[in-house]
């Protein structure tokens, strides 16, 4: 009888640990993915005047705050009954696309990228950024110009490359200078460049991959602008398993499709459909639910994933893939916005007077899923109830049976090699968990990976850099 720790385990946004529970010949039992940091959020929110919520509600997380600034915002339009005129709707969509930029890229090029341009096998050593930037330099410049530029359009129309502050009830709060459209253009031709050149890595980053791993089977969730990827407005799609299509929703519709729940083993939500029925949010999703990207290059690498993956997959990796395309259409559109002068129009946002609906429902699309901000409010506009639904619950079912499918693949006779290891990563750096954003806590720290044998007691009062030691102990 075994277990094993190994420990840490990276390229994740926040603190989890993945425990593998063994039976007394040494073969998997079962396997989970454990979140141990705490919410918060829903329940401080309450007694807030609800045009602060956008100025909160991005403190949930230092990685995806404009999704949460931007949903947070729609549902503020909503309970004061002011949509944002033309150009002010235009400006968020652009900061939207900088949230993509910024997130997709990091992502791609600093956690997932290592283990496909490094190599799965690579040491632990090497397969992380510095290695990328002594293997492919390159590419790791072209990163940082890349990511450069989606920080640069957060502050240019969100006031603050971090926690944007400038989406009110209406609009935004103020018009994009001409000067100040000539420098993002000139950042965002050069990043749509890169991210064009990049589409030719991308595209063959899965070659050497088993695309097995992390097997789940599950419907898809994603906003679509009638056909088109979306991220900022558009109705709620939802493919079933096979693929076929389920009636699509917006604003409060979610309560009729969706349904949070607990589990023991995690403070991080799950979600699933109302029926019973699992789901995915996410680049992977998102591709299942449209039928097409809407900008030319885009469109042009979603027919080569296509032809791989066809019209609509289960496969978790292709998470990879599909993530990289989104990337891609997020430079373009970002050009073609900032390629039309008339986005420093005016035209910015609807005065606001008083409140006239008790209740306001914000989603978007986050770089990780499907994002809903849910505000009732009293009559003066202060908040009495707030739920959200952020991604990575919408992913937990998915990760939790993707870690035991991989689990069961690569664990054997009780023993976890390093590299087998790295694929149990892998599949959850697929979804590109954001632990910060699913528990609203501070921290950033390493997944552990647990083996435990059967009947063990949860904690046992042993320290995490220490179970290796009383492993050892207690084998011997
Ligand atoms: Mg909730
Ligand atoms: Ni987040």
């Amino acid at each position: 009888m075994k277990e094993i720790t190994i420990n840490p385990v990276t390229r994740i946004e926040g603190h989890a640990r993945v425990r593998i529970n063994l039976d007394d010949s040494g073969s998997v039992n079962n396997a989970h993915f454990e979140v141990v940091e705490l919410r918060g959020f829903e329940k401080f929110m309450i007694g807030a005047a609800v045009e602060e919520a956008p100025r909160i509600t991005p403190r949930i997380c230092g990685i995806c705050p404009t999704s949460h600034h931007l949903a947070s915002a729609k549902a503020c339009d909503e309970i004061f009954g002011a949509a944002p005129p033309t150009t002010g709707k235009s400006l968020r969509e652009l900061l939207m696309t900088g949230q993509f930029i910024h997130s997709h890229s990091l992502h791609f090029f600093m956690l997932a990228a290592p283990d496909f341009l490094v190599g799965h096998d690579a040491p632990a050593a090497e397969r992380n950024v510095l290695g990328l930037v002594k293997k492919a330099p390159d590419i790791a410049k072209q990163a940082i110009e890349v990511r450069k530029f989606g920080q640069r359009l957060t502050e240019a129309i969100g006031g603050k490359p971090i926690h944007p502050s400038t989406c009110i009830p209406g609009g935004v709060s103020h018009p994009l200078s001409e000067a100040k459209r000539q420098e993002l253009l000139e950042m965002g031709t050069k990043s749509f460049e890169i991210a064009k050149e990049g589409w030719n890595i991308a595209k063959t980053m899965l070659d050497q991959t088993d695309l097995s791993f992390g097997a789940v089977e599950t419907a898809f969730m994603g906003m679509s602008d009638g056909g088109r990827f979306s991220t900022y407005d558009g109705e709620v799609c939802i493919v079933g398993k096979d693929g076929s299509p389920i009636p699509a929703f917006s604003g409060t519709g979610y309560i009729d499709h969706i349904e949070e729940y607990s589990e023991d083993w995690s403070y991080l939500k799950f979600s699933r459909l109302k029926g019973g029925d699992y789901y995915r949010v996410g680049p992977l999703a998102r591709l299942n639910v449209v039928k097409e990207m809407g900008t030319p290059e885009a469109d042009a690498a979603l027919a080569e994933y296509r032809s791989t993956f066809g019209e609509f997959t289960q496969t978790t990796l292709a998470y990879n893939m599909a993530r990289y395309i989104e990337f891609l259409s997020c430079c373009e559109k970002a050009v073609e916005f900032l390629s039309d002068s008339s986005i420093c129009n005016d035209d910015v946002r609807t005065p606001v007077s008083g409140v006239a609906k008790s209740r306001g429902v914000g989603i978007v699309e986050a770089p990780r899923g499907t994002l809903i901000h849910d505000y009732t409010v009293d009559e003066e506009g202060f908040i009495t109830d707030c739920n959200l639904i952020v991604a990575t619950c919408q992913n937990n079912y998915g990760m939790d049976r993707g870690v035991e499918d991989v689990a069961r693949k690569v664990v054997s006779n009780g023993t976890l090699s390093e590299s087998a290891a790295n694929r149990i990563e892998m599949v959850i750096r697929a979804y590109d968990p954001c632990i910060s954003c699913a528990t609203h806590a501070i921290g950033q720290m390493p997944v552990d990976i647990e083996l435990v044998r059967e009947n063990r007691e949860w904690n046992e009062g042993i320290g995490k850099g220490d179970l290796m030691e009383y492993v050892e102990a207690d084998t011997e």
